[in-house]
């Protein structure tokens, strides 16, 4: 089986980023999202294979898996469609917004996953040549890989997070089931969890389309970019099939935890004699 891949949210930020870096490295890939002509723009700049996909929709995800199937299938996905919508509190949070966060991360993912997992399965089915590397107990079959994109968000809670901070750790915990549940299958079942990552879009679409309120978060500090976060993410595809990274926590340097962003340059310190 070629190296493919389906990345899910690649029109724009992390998963655009995603397909890129997979591209470059000489996957194939299959780039899913809502927005055709983005997913154009993309395939025409890296080869992507496109499915216009709302991955909330289980008959959509269900065409998209028959596609990527017949296709050329799938030994790897990137499960990165998601998004956060409000900062209002417990007591102020809108149900509808948190419903819709909800159906992306959680619900979207566990269609997805579930819908591929079969295809995933056939890659693991075909033994890889001699001298790949793979020799010894499990030469005898192939290899399949799935990451999902959770969050810091989905590690430790903040005031004005609780939608967003529900959604990624129910993700988070998915994530750890889905782990345990093909324990004994040779499919790698990883997790990224980004801290403050700057893209055109997240926070943009967070606070609703106010521009201004949209920049703050990475105001005089230098954020993690989208193709930082691709760069680890298709390091982990990359490394030797047997090798797990269970769970990848990726912050700038200035972000030292969720409550503690340092603003302002970085000071290099001289040594104290
Ligand atoms: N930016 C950050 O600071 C940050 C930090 C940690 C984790 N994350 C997580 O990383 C992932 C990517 O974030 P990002 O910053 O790249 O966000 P983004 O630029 O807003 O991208 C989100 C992607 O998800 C897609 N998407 C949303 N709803 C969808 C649906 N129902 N069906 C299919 N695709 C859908 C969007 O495409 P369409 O609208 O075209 O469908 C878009 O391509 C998300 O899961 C996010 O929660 C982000």
């Amino acid at each position: 089986m070629a190296k493919r891949v389906v990345v899910t949210g690649a029109s724009s930020g992390i998963g655009a980023a995603t397909v890129r870096r997979f591209a470059e490295l000489g996957w194939d890939t299959v780039a899913v999202a809502r927005r055709e002509d983005r997913l154009r723009a993309l395939a025409a700049e890296t080869g992507a294979h496109t499915i216009v996909c709302d991955v909330t929709d289980e008959a959509a995800v269900a065409r998209m898996a028959d596609e990527v199937r017949v296709t050329g299938g799938a030994s790897g996905l990137v499960n990165n469609a998601g998004g956060a919508l409000g900062t209002e509190s417990v007591e102020t949070g809108l149900n509808d917004d948190w419903r819709r966060m909800f159906e992306v991360n959680v619900i979207g993912l566990r269609n997805v996953t579930a819908a591929l997992l079969p295809v995933l399965r056939e890659a693991t089915l075909v033994a890889p040549a001699p001298g790949a590397g793979l020799e010894g107990i499990d030469a005898g079959h192939g290899w399949a890989s799935i990451l999902n994109l959770t969050s810091t968000a989905g590690l430790n809670s903040y005031p004005g997070g609780a939608g967003y901070n529900a959604a990624k750790y129910a993700a988070h915990a998915v994530t750890e089931v889905l782990r345990l549940e093909l324990a004994g299958e040779p499919i790698r079942v990883m997790e990224l969890a980004p801290g403050l990552v700057h893209t055109e879009e997240f926070t943009l679409n967070r606070l609703r389309g106010d521009a201004a309120a949209a920049e703050t978060p990475y105001a005089n500090v230098t954020p993690l970019t989208a193709d930082d976060v691709a760069r680890v993410l298709v390091g982990a595809f990359e490394q030797p099939p047997h090798v797990n990274q269970d769970l990848i926590v990726l912050r700038p340097v200035a972000q030292s935890s969720v409550f503690h962003t340092h603003r302002g340059p970085l000071a290099a310190k001289p040594q104290q004699p």
